[in-house]
């Protein structure tokens, strides 16, 4: 791909856009816009520029300046993105929702919300709560992901089992495309099959078919009563067979049901200097129950415990405050952060199987692990059969020998989990760091279909270019 580079006619140009103190170019700065959660050395790229606008009018200015010129543009949300979706692969310019951060409108009588794409998350619940309305999304990185960024990567997280993923709850968006006009895609409608739903196709998008400058969001009832479950097994498979069970058997679809491995829950505690009785066990399921009454919540809280105990689970832990669950939590989404401290060089993957198929992938994860002498911890949303294996860097190993490792370990451990009805990615994206296995995961006409849809976006293949697929 031929692009131009960003000159300082062109920086000028952005500045009589958006306001010089919207243009960021000394390397300093930009450094921060390089890199996202994946290993920086693998796939960090410096931006030429990077834009903060405050509307999407700017928005859609600049992305005419990019046409005219062809330079590629990325769009950035939090950057606490696992798949390198908003690193600027081929430089160019960032454009970051940083400064779009407010909230519109909260409308009560729909039970919706207007947000602009860089609200953080987790402020959403915190301005909603006290009317008694909650957001059901709830990515591990809530704290500091933007709404804008979950759109983006249509993102999963510890609620999907009961509650699905973002797409659920986005009902409208407004989007730049990348050619520069401004349009709005679906509104506070529940039904609507007028025409193709481009809403939806752009919910997942990685940021590749236009930037999202506005979210209508669906907003449920805040459920007044919950119990979460920290279930102590033996080893990792009597946790694992466990989880389709308490479904299948049990009749309950939790909240969440979040598998830990010993080693993610020993390196998280270490972390964040947190006790949970570990020492003993294998493997932990944290399970949550939640509802509108205290006695149901609390009646599904028991069926499941004596559900686990009866299938050999060794301890069942109760918390029933706020204060215990959050701190239960808290330990389960610091993984992520906590196994990046202790290695820089790791493959963090988000695997997806169908329920049924949750016990089958384990035994793939540790015979991928003996044949290339690395470990592989994993965690995560085992409910939703979305599995974070993580393959850690053998230290005995060169830099180049664990490149190697990681190319093919990767391919067996897709190939595995696609061979049980699964697929690559079920909540980090493509991105660039998972383009090489799309053939893999894709059939080819699907590919082909893909490609067609972003040219008919993005003729000029400037909109976040080189991620998820090539276009040749
Ligand atoms: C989590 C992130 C890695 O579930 O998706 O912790
Ligand atoms: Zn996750």
């Amino acid at each position: 791909m031929k692009y131009n580079p960003v000159t300082v006619e062109i920086v000028d140009q952005l500045s009589k856009i958006v306001g010089s103190k919207n243009v960021i170019t000394d390397r300093e700065r930009l450094e921060a816009y390089s890199h996202d959660e994946t290993p920086t050395e693998q796939y960090a790229h410096m931006p030429e520029v990077v834009v903060t606008p405050t509307s999407a009018e700017e928005i859609a200015e600049i992305m005419r300046l990019a046409n005219h010129e062809l330079i590629p543009v990325t769009p950035r949300g939090a950057g606490s993105g696992l798949s390198g979706g908003a690193i600027p692969d081929y430089g160019g310019i960032v454009i970051s929702v940083e400064k779009m951060n407010q909230i519109l409108e909260i409308d009560y009588g729909n039970m919706m919300m207007v947000l602009e794409p860089g609200v953080v998350t987790n402020h959403v619940n915190e301005v909603i709560e006290e009317e008694g309305l909650f957001y059901a999304g709830y990515p591990m990185s809530v704290e500091t992901c933007y709404i804008g960024g979950n759109v983006a990567e249509n993102a999963g997280g510890g609620k999907a089992v009961k509650y699905g993923v973002t797409g659920r709850y986005v009902m409208g968006l407004e989007l730049v495309t990348p050619t520069g006009e401004i349009v709005q895609l679906g509104g506070k409608r529940v039904k609507d099959v007028t025409g193709y739903d481009l809403k939806q196709l752009i919910i997942g998008s990685e940021g590749t078919l236009g930037i999202v400058t506005k979210v209508i969001i669906k907003l449920l009832p805040l459920p007044t009563a919950k119990v979460d479950l920290l279930v102590l097994f033996e080893d990792v498979k009597s946790a694992i067979d466990m989880v389709p069970l308490i479904m299948t058997r049990g009749r309950i679809i939790p909240t969440s049901i979040e598998f830990m491995d010993k080693l993610s829950v020993k390196t998280s505690c270490e972390y964040l200097n947190e006790h949970l009785p570990y020492q003993q066990c294998g493997a932990m399921l944290l399970i949550e129950v939640d509802g509108n009454r205290a006695e149901q919540v609390e009646e599904d809280g028991e069926t499941i415990g004596e559900l686990c105990l009866e299938k050999g689970a060794l301890e069942v832990y109760v918390a029933d405050n706020h204060t215990t669950i959050e701190r239960v939590w808290s330990v389960r989404r610091n993984i992520a952060e906590a196994f990046k401290v202790i290695s820089p060089y790791q493959s963090l993957e988000d695997i997806v199987v169908p329920m049924a198929a949750i016990p089958d992938i384990m035994p793939e994860l540790e015979r991928i692990s003996k044949k290339y002498d690395i470990q592989i911890p994993c965690y995560g949303h085992a409910g939703d059969g979305n599995l974070h294996a993580t393959l850690v860097k053998n230290p005995d190993h060169s830099m180049e020998k664990w490149y190697q490792v990681e190319k093919e370990a990767l391919t067996e451990l897709y190939e595995a989990t696609i061979k049980l009805g699964g697929t690559i990615s079920g909540e980090h994206g493509i991105g660039s760091k998972r383009k090489p296995f799309m053939d893999i995961a894709c059939d080819p006409v699907e590919l082909e279909l893909m490609r067609k849809i972003k040219k008919a976006f993005d003729p000029n293949n400037i909109m976040n270019p080189g991620k998820i697929f090539d276009m040749e």
